[in-house]
């Protein structure tokens, strides 16, 4: 338990001149499920942009499995096992369900076997999504888009997910089903997770840890049973 995945190192982050994060400190261990809370605007995506080297810090480190990879190009942190599900569930509309997921896996050098494999891995987890393989993303609902958005992740076999406001704009079913299968894939997978959420409630609720994002700095972190219990954090981001 104690086996550090994911480590961020005092990082400052610019967009141009203006400064978007200062200081971030956060760290991810094995079996975690780890989240970062704030309201918009707080830093919440350019922190997961700059573990991904789509944003290069200007100070600090991170490190993941034992290598800095602050100055790695995007490709490489992909390399290194690193699976970045962004905000809005980007899928390839115009491709079917099993191409979506094959592209997942371009990273990988599978066999045909070991891609019929990781494909059938992604069916069991998501069987609506075997029932509709051969249809076009695009025309899957906004649940299912967002579950062919987090199978084509799991395609590359990562070492660490990291999801980015996986419950926007989904009816409140979905979204208990979103986080349903995010616990799974984290118990049964044993694939460390980073979730960045604006449903407060929900990221406290299935996480271990919580970090607190307020206009580019970590306010607080803690247990996130602690911190679901804390009238501070209940005023702020549960609506009291
Ligand atoms: N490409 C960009 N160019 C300039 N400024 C940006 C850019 N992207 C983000 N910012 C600014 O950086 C700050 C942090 O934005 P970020 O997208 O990380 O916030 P967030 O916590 O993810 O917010 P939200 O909850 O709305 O998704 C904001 O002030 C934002 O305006
Ligand atoms: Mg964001």
């Amino acid at each position: 338990m104690d086996n550090k995945i994911l480590s961020l190192n005092g990082i400052d982050v610019y967009y141009g001149e203006v400064q978007a994060l200062f200081d971030i400190s956060l760290d991810v261990y094995e079996g975690e499920i780890v989240s970062i809370i704030g309201s918009n605007g707080a830093g919440k995506t350019t922190t997961m942009r700059s573990i991904m080297g789509l944003r290069h810090p200007k100070k600090g480190t991170i490190v993941f499995n034992g290598e800095e990879i602050q100055k790695l190009p995007t490709h490489k942190v992909v390399d290194r096992g690193i699976v970045y599900v962004p905000e809005g569930r980007l899928v390839f509309p115009d491709l079917s369900v099993e191409v979506n997921l094959e592209m997942g896996a371009y990273s990988k050098s599978y066999s045909k076997a070991e891609m019929q494999q990781m494909m059938e891995e992604q069916y069991d987890l998501f069987p609506r999504l075997k029932e509709r393989k051969n249809q076009l993303a695009g025309s899957l609902s906004g649940g299912e888009q967002q579950m062919l958005a987090i199978a084509r992740g799991l395609m590359s076999d990562p070492k660490l997910i990291m999801f980015d406001e996986p419950s926007l704009g989904l009816a409140p079913v979905i979204v208990d089903d979103v986080f349903k299968v995010i616990v799974r894939i984290n118990k049964e997978k044993n694939i460390p997770i980073l979730l960045v959420e604006q449903n407060a409630y929900m990221a406290l609720s299935i996480s271990n840890r919580t970090y607190v994002l307020e206009n580019g700095v970590i306010t607080t972190s803690g247990k996130s049973s602690d911190l679901i219990e804390s009238d501070e954090i209940r005023k702020a981001y549960l609506g009291g």
